[in-house]
């Protein structure tokens, strides 16, 4: 088979390593990729936006499946320019990633179909959004309704800076995500993210695992796309599981067919284990990053007829795939200054040393200077990723490898994995 991977982050290294280990594949081509993946594909350095030229380079190359990575690349429509060009696309319509790209659409979905959330309103002008702050009860949950890559939502202890929140994403600082705010009620519990993969009538689960969004060790400091991730995670206890399987994940894909925007790719449900059972934090329509890095390690066997029974939408003859009991623990390494400036250009030594067996090192925002050394390209630079047979082997060997890199530019968390490590 002939696959076409869209995207150029952790995420999508990692799926390119898993991808590049199925003995279907005869020729894997990554657009645009990133340095680090370039033993496992060929590049070709065009926009995961440019929903045209995309289309045009899989039908050039005959992609017999086309594997999207980002939801900047779902909500520019590559999906539904694919199908139409009778290439099969692992991903969902720009309509049914509306579930994640319209925190209004996925809210009134919710709402609609009873799936268990936080109760919510959505503003558009800042005297309402004001007036709205007298129903809900702090902590205030202010989210810009838009896509922001992670970072459009506050959580505001007092009225006064939820209304500053308010202002400020009025204000035009997340662009037109912005132009619309939700305001939620506060949930109290754990997280986890749970993914499913779906053809479009119905879902097979993967599993969970938990990420860390704060930039900085404790939980602490503004939100992130994610600093660090390991699965399994304890917070997904089997009645967690099956509950939000029969609440939550089959519910919405037989509701989305039944809206005429059948959801075919990844679902990942942001969930919070409240006392009441699970309830949805937010949708994705991809794989989290760095959830799918975690993910990807411990997944057993070949992915691609997976993710191609999907893209064709039929799912019943797949086999599920299994997935090692081996934790792994994912630790991003991010440039000075992520998320509000991260600083480009710094160099990094020791990232492609041999790290041993237990151990991948995926690269995230990474580039090749001329001179042929690597440096920072992003916010988030590399993911470390290291399995053993529980939280604690796991993280040390993955500490140990961070301690192998040589990157005064970056920083990480030190305490990845901390609630599954508290509770053994
Ligand atoms: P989101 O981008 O919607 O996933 O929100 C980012 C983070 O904000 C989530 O991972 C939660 O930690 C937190 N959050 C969002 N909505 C709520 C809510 N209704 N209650 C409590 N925490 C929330
Ligand atoms: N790690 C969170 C996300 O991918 O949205």
């Amino acid at each position: 088979m002939n696959i076409l991977l869209v995207g150029s982050g952790g995420r999508e290294h990692a799926l390119a390593w898993k991808i590049a280990q199925s003995p279907l594949v005869r020729r894997l081509v990554i657009a645009p990729g990133n340095p680090g993946m370039d033993a496992l594909g060929d590049r070709v350095d065009l926009k995961v936006t440019d929903a045209d030229a995309l289309t045009v380079l899989a039908r050039e190359m005959r992609a017999d499946l086309v594997v999207v990575g980002p939801e900047t690349a779902l909500e520019a429509g590559l999906a539904d320019r694919l199908t139409a060009a009778g290439i099969p696309c692992f991903g969902p319509s720009a309509k049914a990633a509306r579930l994640e790209t319209s925190k209004a659409f996925s809210k009134a979905f919710m709402e609609r179909h009873e799936i268990p959330t936080a109760g919510y309103g959505v503003y558009e002008r800042l005297h309402e959004a004001r007036q709205a702050l007298t129903v809900f009860k702090p902590p205030y949950v202010i989210k810009a309704d838009g896509l922001a890559a992670g970072k459009g939502v506050a959580i505001s202890p007092d009225k006064r800076d939820a209304e500053a929140e308010i202002e400020r994403m009025l204000g035009g600082r997340f662009g037109t995500a912005g132009a619309r705010v939700v305001i939620e009620e506060f949930m109290d519990g754990e997280e986890g993210s749970l993914f499913a993969v779906c053809d479009g009538q119905s879902a097979l689960l993967l599993g969970g695992a938990q990420d860390h969004k704060r930039a900085f060790d404790g939980d602490l400091g503004p939100n992130t796309g994610g600093m660090g991730s390991y699965s399994p995670a304890p917070v997904f206890t089997p009645e967690l599981v099956e509950a939000a399987e029969r609440l939550i994940v089959q519910p919405v894909v037989a509701a989305m067919a039944a809206e005429g925007a059948p959801y075919r790719g990844v679902l990942y449900a942001g969930l919070m284990a409240t006392a009441e059972g699970p309830r949805v934090v937010e949708f994705n329509a991809r794989f989290g990053d760095p959830e799918c890095q975690v993910l990807m390690m411990r997944m057993d066997g070949d992915i691609v007829p997976l993710l191609l029974a999907c893209a064709k939408g039929d799912l019943t003859q797949a086999r599920l795939p299994t997935f090692s009991t081996d934790t792994v623990i994912c630790v991003v390494l991010a440039a000075k200054g992520y998320p509000d400036s991260p600083l480009e250009g710094s160099i990094i030594r020791g990232a492609e040393q041999d790290f041993g067996p237990h151990v991948q090192v995926f690269h995230a925002g990474t580039k090749r200077r001329p001179d042929g050394q690597l440096a920072a390209a992003g916010g988030r630079v590399l993911n470390v990723c290291a399995r053993g047979r529980d939280i604690v082997e796991a993280r040390e060997r993955a500490y140990a490898a961070v301690r192998k890199i040589d990157w005064p530019g970056g920083f990480h968390r030190t305490d990845i994995g901390w609630r599954a490590v508290e509770r053994d």
